[in-house]
């Protein structure tokens, strides 16, 4: 299977709790103050779809996890293809898309309760020219959660953790040979892991 690459599309992956929201938004600034056009977006998505999925997630919905891999793929199709707002058209007018997630979390995710091929099946979308991997133990992120305080969420468990965290190193070894992809020791001071990323991205966007 051919998957196609989607230039300047960058994505940030990793546990929760790993710190890739506050990369994703030092990598906008560093990209701004050299000049680009940057848009930043997550998955789940601020979309109808998105809203979905989040219900799922805080327990106001209870769905089948298959049900709910194919939820967060039309979540994902949105993403990518909306008429207004999808980030296939915002790439090819000049903006570079950062992604807070993307169909690694499907793989690494769902793929704990859903047949993985399954799952690759329903996530056949362009692969990112930049993967950026966030890598933190699962005892630090859940650390990092239980300080945040708040309900847990339903992925928010160690066992569960364990099993996406290997799911997410398979699937690193395995993407598609044009993307280009950083790992990253999340558990370094930020701004360390911010200079870092800064300085792989330029080489490749310029
Ligand atoms: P995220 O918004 O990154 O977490 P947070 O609410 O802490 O900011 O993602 C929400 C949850 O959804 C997270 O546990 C990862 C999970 N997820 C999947 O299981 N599959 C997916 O395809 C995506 C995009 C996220």
């Amino acid at each position: 299977m051919k998957s196609s690459i989607l230039k300047n599309f960058i994505v940030f992956e990793g546990l929760d709790g790993c710190g890739k929201s506050s990369q994703v938004r030092l990598l906008k600034e560093h990209l701004e103050r050299k000049g680009k056009k940057v848009e930043v977006s997550c998955e789940p998505t601020d979309g109808p779809i998105g809203k979905m999925v989040r219900d799922v997630l805080q327990h106001k919905v209870i769905t089948t996890p298959k049900a709910l891999a194919l939820l967060y793929a039309s979540d994902r199709e949105d993403h990518l293809f909306h008429e207004d707002v999808g980030i296939k058209d915002k790439t090819a007018n000049g903006y570079i898309e950062i992604s807070d997630r993307y169909f690694y979390s499907s793989y690494a995710y769902q793929s704990v309760n859903v047949d993985s091929n399954y799952v690759k099946e329903i996530n056949n979308f362009p692969s990112p020219e930049i993967l950026i991997y966030i890598d933190v133990p699962v005892d630090v992120c859940l650390s990092r959660i239980d300080k945040r305080g708040g309900e847990k969420e339903l992925f928010e468990k160690k066992e569960f953790l364990e099993k996406v965290d290997l799911n997410f190193k398979s699937a690193i070894k395995n993407v598609n040979p044009e993307t280009k992809v950083l790992v990253v020791n999340g558990e370094q001071d930020i701004s360390k892991i911010a200079k870092e990323i800064a300085f792989f991205v330029d080489k490749i966007i310029g």
